[in-house]
């Protein structure tokens, strides 16, 4: 039995401010980490004050990108190591965002899940197709590779640990979310990809999470799925009563 997770991306929004405040709002109507997990991926500079908030409560704060190096010279960059020192313990990684803006690939992603193992950090790691990959029935292939790639070298037993989150490109971001029986499709992909690499067993404990315009209105169809464990929101993350309905929704 998988326990749910439900993540909301913020991206490059919200102030110091509202993130806090968010958090003060939302850490006492969550429902129990027995039921659900419950994570808030913000910019990193609010990251601390939003952990020391939310302590005592059941929601997790998490990065939405992380570097792999602990230290070094990469200006702007995100240390595991530092994330590690703030108690936070998950990470949102190889986004599509961050592959098609900041040069992330499939080696990068794969060397920021080893990393985030390294630090404690529980990687929700990222993939999806384009469009155009869609359109050109390369779905399959696409996330296939991601998903051999990100997981190169992790054992069965962190393996386990990662949260997978499929975001179709087309559908974030944009209202046109996936179908539901698409979404479990290419969830069901992933799921078996994970059992060829690894064992039934492995492939049966990860957590996949769909990603893509998923709002309080959607979510039910997509959670009844049987591949389906979450979802990772964009949008409808950024109000504390849409991001407590989608929670409720997953527990
Ligand atoms: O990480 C979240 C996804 O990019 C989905 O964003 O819910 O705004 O479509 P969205």
């Amino acid at each position: 039995m998988r326990k749910p997770i439900i993540a909301g991306n913020w991206k490059m929004n919200k102030t110091h401010e509202e993130a806090v405040s968010f958090i003060e709002e939302i850490k006492g109507h969550v429902p129990s980490g027995n039921e659900v997990e419950t994570v808030v991926c913000a910019p990193a500079l609010f990251l601390k004050e939003m952990n020391d908030k939310a302590a005592g409560s059941d929601v997790h704060i998490g990065a939405q990108t992380m570097h792999f190096e602990e230290s070094g010279a990469f200006t702007g960059e995100i240390s595991p190591a530092a994330l590690k020192d703030l108690g936070i313990t998950y990470s949102i990684i190889g986004h599509s965002e961050r592959r098609e803006m900041f040069n992330e690939t499939d080696e990068s992603v794969n060397q920021k899940v080893h990393a985030a193992f390294s630090y404690g950090i529980t990687p929700i790691m990222c993939c999806g197709e384009s469009l155009e990959q869609r359109e050109n029935n390369e779905t399959e292939q696409v996330v296939r590779g991601q998903v051999a790639k990100g997981f190169e070298g992790i054992s069965a037993e962190k393996a386990s640990d990662v949260v997978v989150a499929y975001e179709p490109i087309w559908a974030i971001g944009t209202g046109k979310s996936s179908s539901a029986e698409d979404a479990d499709e290419t969830c069901g992909t992933v799921r078996k990809v994970l059992a060829e690499l690894y064992d039934q067993d492995t492939a049966e404990k990860v957590r996949i999470q769909y990603g893509g315009s998923v709002k309080p209105e959607n979510i039910d169809g997509y959670m009844e799925k049987e591949h389906i464990d979450g979802a990772l929101v964009g949008g409808a993350s950024l109000k504390p009563d849409a991001f407590l309905k989608l929670v409720e929704a997953g527990a």
